[in-house]
């Protein structure tokens, strides 16, 4: 049985692949920083990453046969009011990471971000010139750079994607569903446009891609991409909810802090050739999210954090 170590088990990515390893017959360590997760199906350890020196004995204690190097300061404005921790936790601790992981000879698999891109061109593919626009996705940048050097045959997986959380606020999906169900109006941006996947199908990918030892930098997004706006109306559909209350919008109408990256299309032609098949459309996933909700995937995750 494979051990593998999830990073980050207590976000998004991480909860719902740990759950997914687990159904696949991995045996699954996960960390987590600020929370404990209660009768998990997995062991847990807490470690903060900003402490870099503890980092190497915690990889090695763990005794993993893989990592999946998920946990990350992932909100934007989180990052760019703390660039100092952001250094350490996304740029320097994936690389001490990584170095472990390869004198230990494991493969190790760093999550990075669709955000690296400028998103002044979109169809964007793994030979393109990243060009972060804020703190968080410099300091995501920087974290690839320090894997890459650290430990030339890890997998850089470069993600966007969205699901049900422990929380139940995590993800974009979750923002439309917890509004539109309480027939709350919201925005939705026309001109921010990704290629998201539903993190339940990016976990099937990473395990298939961690399977194949796929190494080097590849795109984990959906074959087909939209804008939020969209995104809110295809969910509303799907779920029966009053797609009216979503109203169209431009970025710069809206209060955000953080510069963001406009269009994030995503060309995912390496990965599928890699794979040798096809990535799953938006539809799909939407598909899978409704399905998972109907399954009571929500009430789970909640009485983790009960
Ligand atoms: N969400 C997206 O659509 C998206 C898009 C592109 C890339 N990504 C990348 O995907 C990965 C997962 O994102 P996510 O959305 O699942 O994140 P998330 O829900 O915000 O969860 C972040 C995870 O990282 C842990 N963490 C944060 N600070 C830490 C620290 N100082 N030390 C140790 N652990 C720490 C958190 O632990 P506690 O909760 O226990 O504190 C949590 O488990 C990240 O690498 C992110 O950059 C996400």
């Amino acid at each position: 049985m494979t051990r593998l170590l999830i990073t980050g088990v207590s976000g998004l990515l991480g909860i719902n692949l740990a759950l997914e390893a687990v159904q696949n017959g991995y045996d699954v360590v996960g960390w987590t920083n600020s929370r404990t997760l209660k009768n998990t199906p997995f062991q847990q350890a807490t470690v903060a990453l900003e402490n870099l020196e503890t980092l190497p004995a915690a990889l090695q204690n763990a005794r993993p046969d893989a990592v999946i190097h998920c946990a990350a300061i992932a909100n934007l404005d989180v990052a760019e009011q703390n660039p100092q921790l952001a250094d350490l936790v996304n740029a320097q601790a994936p690389g001490v990471l990584a170095q472990t992981a390869k004198t230990m000879g494991i493969p190790f698999v760093q999550i990075s971000t669709d955000a690296v891109f400028d998103g002044s061109k979109g169809n964007y593919s793994e030979d393109d010139t990243p060009n972060p626009r804020n703190t968080y996705a410099q300091s995501k940048l920087a974290g690839e750079e320090s894997v890459r050097q650290a430990y030339p045959d890890s997998l850089i997986a470069r993600v966007v994607f969205y699901g049900w959380s422990l929380n139940g606020k995590r993800s974009l999906a979750e923002f439309f569903f917890n509004n539109l169900s309480q027939g709350k109006p919201v925005n939705g941006f026309k001109d921010s446009i990704f290629s998201p996947l539903y993190v339940r199908d990016l976990a099937d990918l990473l395990l298939e891609a961690m399977s194949k030892r796929l190494t080097g930098t590849y795109h984990f997004f959906s074959k087909e991409s939209l804008s939020k706006y969209d995104f809110g109306v295809a969910l509303a559909r799907r779920f029966e909810l009053d797609e009216n209350l979503i109203e169209a919008m431009q970025t710069s109408q809206g209060n955000l802090l953080t510069k963001r990256s406009l269009n994030l299309s995503i060309n995912t032609a390496k990965l599928q050739n890699a794979l040798g098949h096809d990535l799953p459309g938006i539809a799909e996933g939407v598909e899978r999210l409704f399905d998972d909700y109907q399954k009571g995937l929500r009430q789970q995750l909640a009485a983790f954090l009960a």
